[in-house]
């Protein structure tokens, strides 16, 4: 199947942090992908900015070693990579200093017309000081969006002052929030199969859905990030954003139509419906984890307090913890949400577990009868599973079997998966607001996170230590086994 390739209109994208983790692994081979399929127009300029000094020359020679390093040499012919790398600019600015803001406005001025972006790949600390340079020096067009990347706060109360000091200077539709879970390919699927699909929606709710459950599995550590994740932990790089917009994708209202607000109303109804968690509750429906040494993907691997080189750190690297959603079509349907660094597997995927049936008519010779799933595989592997139980083939009687109606997206379209990066950079440009967190959701969110994080604090208790390559800590069994239910594993995972 070719993909269709509509392309965008002309633009300049300026990237602060260009010179960044996140600028040399996801956005400028993004950018590279998308140019060699034809979508960036000619002219179109990918201007990088940061406090470091380099020439545009320099630059280049940085881009080209981060697309050498995260993009397949079959899939970088040189004269693409010549044709892209001359789209490339460099300013040296500083967020502190007024030094380099009037060459970035010589650079962006002539083409004064063009939508233009400006990408903060910047620690959140920046996003306010950025944004009031961009404003001193006129950089700010109608025409202009700001694209920012979590932490997007801390809590809900830094998360509203973040909301306040780019609301000062851009108007909320040329914010563009990403969680890059919403550009995963999957996750746009799930809304293709709740609402491009007649069969589902009817048994969609509590009457026929026993429980939810949500994995976000990963195999990595911190991976030299330690400074940041030990600010952060697993319920707030995770939870808060990736986990709980699964969770709305899932929940949510059909939206009248797939505009922004129309599909952002529904999700923020989710958000608000949450039941909060309260203090007392905590213990008993959240486990926090931290690993120690182990191994990962078959070699010995530290634990975090070492990668971290300190003993005190109660950062949890694994949130278990059940959520309810409190309206009419979730009531009584738990909502099981599980993520975890140094895992056995990595695994993203949504399981929809179906209440048993009313009544069997086979005999005992026929076996249990499992519950219906349905499994929807973000990664890897990317694919829908719908289990049914079937007869067992020949003769011998009734006796039943639990097989899955399995689809890979891998072997049915046999397509290159894009990466989140390229539809949401590509959406920017679109300006197309759908696939990116609005404001009163991300504060919705935090709302329902904090009352966790207080109690996390104000406890005496330490994370619950899992070994580095288990499904973390017993407690997640337990707090699962407790409802009579189990964590979904599936046999493709070793
Ligand atoms: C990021 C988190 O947002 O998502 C990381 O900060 C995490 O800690 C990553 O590893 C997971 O993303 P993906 O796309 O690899 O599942």
């Amino acid at each position: 199947m070719t993909p269709r390739i509509i392309p965008v209109e002309l633009f300049d994208l300026v990237v602060f942090g260009a010179t960044g983790d996140l600028s040399q692994r996801k956005l400028l081979p993004a950018l590279f992908h998308r140019d060699l399929a034809g979508q960036i127009p000619p002219g179109s300029r990918i201007i990088g900015c940061s406090r470091r000094a380099m020439t545009n020359e320099e630059f280049a020679a940085f881009a080209r070693k981060a697309l050498e390093d995260h993009v397949a040499a079959a899939d970088r012919p040189p004269e693409m990579m010549t044709r892209f790398l001359d789209r490339l600019h460099y300013v040296t600015a500083d967020a502190a200093q007024d030094a380099g803001w009037a060459d970035l406005g010589q650079v962006l001025k002539p083409e004064a017309g063009r939508i233009r972006v400006f990408y903060l790949a910047v620690g959140p600390d920046l996003f306010g000081p950025i944004c009031d340079k961009l404003a001193a020096h006129h950089l700010v067009t109608a025409r202009t969006r700001v694209v920012i990347e979590k932490p997007l706060g801390k809590s809900g109360t830094s998360a509203h002052a973040l909301n306040e000091s780019i609301g000062k200077v851009f108007k909320e539709p040329q914010i563009y929030r990403i969680d890059h879970y919403l550009g995963k390919e999957t996750v746009q699927n799930l809304m293709a199969l709740r609402f491009a699909n007649a069969l589902f929606e009817p048994v969609w709710n509590s009457g026929h859905v026993d429980h939810v459950q949500i994995t976000v599995a990963e195999t990595l550590g911190v991976e030299g990030r330690a400074g940041y994740y030990d600010t952060a932990g697993a319920l707030r790089d995770m939870v808060q954003n990736h986990m709980l917009q699964l969770l709305c994708l899932v929940a949510m209202e059909p939206p009248t139509s797939t505009q922004a607000d129309a599909l952002r109303d529904e999700k923020l109804k989710v958000l608000k419906a949450l039941k909060p968690i309260t203090a007392e509750a905590v213990p008993t429906v959240t486990v926090r984890g931290q690993y120690r040494a182990g191994a990962a993907n078959g070699e010995a691997v530290k634990g975090y307090l070492e990668e971290l080189g300190s003993n005190t750190s109660k950062t949890e690297t694994f949130v278990a913890l059940k959520a309810e959603i409190a309206n009419w079509r979730w009531a009584g349907v738990p909502f099981y949400l599980r993520t975890g660094k140094r895992l056995p597997a990595r695994v993203s995927e949504i399981v929809v577990t179906f209440k048993p049936i009313p009544h069997s008519v086979f005999d005992g010779q026929a076996g249990p009868i499992a519950p219906n799933r349905l499994v929807i595989r973000l990664q890897p592997d990317e694919g829908v599973k719908l289990w049914l139980m079937i007869k067992d083939p020949g003769p011998g009687g009734m006796r039943l079997s639990n097989v899955p109606l399995d689809m890979s997206f891998a072997d049915a379209f046999n397509v290159r998966n894009p990466d989140a990066y390229e539809r949401l950079l590509m959406d920017v440009v679109r300006g197309n607001q759908a696939l990116f967190m609005r404001r009163d959701e991300v504060e919705a969110a935090w709302s329902w996170i904090d009352p966790v994080l207080e109690a996390w604090s104000a406890s005496s208790e330490l994370p619950k230590q899992y070994t580095a390559g288990t499904w973390g800590p017993s407690s997640a069994v337990a707090l699962i086994e407790r409802d009579g239910r189990t964590w979904y594993e599936d046999q493709d995972i070793d």
